[in-house]
C-alpha cells in the first residue's frame, strides 16, 4: 500500500499507490462522467496518453465510456508515438487526478479508516435536528454512511443512502445489517445527476462532504435532481462543503451556517499505526502532518495542521 517506511525515511512522503490498470475498476458511467466534466483535470487526450501499452482489456473497458462520436479520434490519440517518459508522466497525472475516485472505488476500506477519524461536529446535527426528526431524508454521496447513521440517530424515520461506489456501498450495507437497521437505512447505487428516487419523496435532501459545484460531483444538474426529489417546503442541506464552493452555493440561494468551536477540532484515528498510514496516503502533500504525528506520538491530528476547514459547517436551501 501507499508509501513504504523506507520511502518515508528517504524523505519521499507520497507515492500514488494506484496503477493505470486500476482504471478497470470504474464502470462506464463513472468514467464517462469524469471525462465529460469540463473542469476535470482529466482530458481524453491525457487519458489516451496514459493508455499507451496497457492491456487490451483496459482499452476495451475505457472505449465503452468514450462517446461513440469521439471514439475514432481517441483511437488516433492512442496511436500517437510517445516516449516512455511521456507515458509515465501522463499516467502519473491521470492517477493523481483520479486519486479520490480510485480510493472510493478500489480501496474503500482505507476511506472508511479515514472517515472513522474525521468526526463531524455534533452541533451540525443539533442545529438541523428539526429537518431530521420524524423526516424521510436522502443522504446523497453517502459513502460508507458516516452521516447516514447520524441522521438516523437524530430522529430520521428513513434514510435513502445513495452512493455510486460499489465498494463503499458494500461497507455501508454490512454496517446496516450488523446494526439491524435494514428497515431504516436504504442504500442504493446512484449519482447526483440521476438519483434513483421519485419526485418529492424526501423531506430533506442532504449531502455530506460529497456535493460540489463540479458537474461530475453535483453541479447544476445535481442541484436540479436534489430539488426534484425534495418535497415543496423541504430543505436541501450541504454538510461540510468545500471552501471553494461557498460562493457558488450562496449564488444559488443557500444560507451558510458555521458552528462555533471552543477548542481545536482533531481527526482521531483508531491507532497510531492507522494515523501514520492515513497521513502518508491522504495528507501526503503536507509534510507537517507526518512531522506532527512523529513528534506528538498520538493517534490524532488537528485540522489546522492538515490545512482543512474542520467539519463544522453547512449550507441550507428551502425548496
Ligand atoms: C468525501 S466522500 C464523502 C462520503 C460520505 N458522505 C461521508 O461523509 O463520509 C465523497 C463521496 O461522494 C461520492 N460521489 C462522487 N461523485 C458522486 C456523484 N456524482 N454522485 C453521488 N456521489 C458521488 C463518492 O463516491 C464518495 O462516496
Amino acid at each position: 500500500m501507499a508509501s513504504s517506511d523506507s520511502s518515508a525515511q528517504s524523505g519521499v512522503l507520497f507515492e500514488n499507490p494506484f496503477h493505470i490498470e486500476d482504471l478497470q475498476v470504474f464502470d462506464a458511467e463513472t468514467m464517462h462522467n469524469m471525462l465529460a466534466c469540463s473542469h476535470a483535470q482529466l482530458s481524453s487526450r491525457l487519458l489516451a496518453d496514459s493508455l499507451h501499452n496497457v492491456s487490451p482489456v483496459l482499452i476495451t473497458h475505457i472505449m465503452q465510456a468514450i462517446p461513440q462520436e469521439q471514439r475514432e479520434q481517441f483511437r488516433q490519440e492512442l496511436q500517437q508515438p510517445l516516449s516512455s517518459q511521456e507515458i509515465e508522466q501522463a499516467r502519473s497525472q491521470t492517477l493523481n487526478s483520479l486519486f479520490w475516485e480510485l480510493i472510493y472505488w478500489k480501496t474503500p476500506d482505507l476511506y472508511e479508516e479515514l472517515t472513522v477519524g474525521e468526526r463531524l461536529h455534533e452541533g451540525i446535527f443539533q442545529s438541523i435536528q428539526s429537518d431530521l426528526a420524524g423526516k424521510i431524508v436522502l443522504d446523497a454521496g453517502a459513502g460508507s454512511g458516516r452521516a447516514s447513521f447520524e441522521y438516523l440517530r437524530y430522529g430520521a424515520t428513513r434514510v435513502h443512502a445513495v452512493e455510486p461506489s460499489p465498494g463503499l456501498l458494500r461497507i455501508l450495507r454490512k454496517k446496516i445489517i450488523d446494526r439491524g437497521l435494514e428497515r431504516s437505512i436504504f442504500p442504493a447505487a446512484g449519482r447526483f445527476n440521476k438519483l434513483p428516487l421519485a419526485d418529492h419523496c424526501v423531506d430533506t435532501a442532504l449531502s455530506c462532504s460529497a456535493f460540489t459545484a463540479l458537474e461530475d460531483q453535483g453541479g447544476e444538474s445535481g442541484l436540479l435532481e436534489l430539488r426534484r426529489v425534495t418535497r415543496p417546503g423541504g430543505k436541501i442541506i450541504i454538510v461540510w462543503p468545500r471552501t471553494e464552493d461557498h460562493q457558488w452555493l450562496a449564488a444559488h440561494g443557500f444560507q451558510y451556517v458555521s458552528l462555533p468551536i471552543q477548542e481545536e477540532m482533531y481527526v482521531h484515528f483508531r491507532s497510531f499505526e492507522s494515523a501514520l498510514r492515513c497521513a502518508r496516503l491522504f495528507y501526503a502533500h503536507n509534510p507537517d502532518v507526518l512531522h506532527y504525528l512523529q513528534k506528538a506520538q498520538k493517534p490524532e491530528i488537528p485540522f489546522s495542521i492538515i490545512g482543512m476547514n474542520p467539519p463544522r459547517d453547512y449550507f441550507w436551501l428551502a425548496v
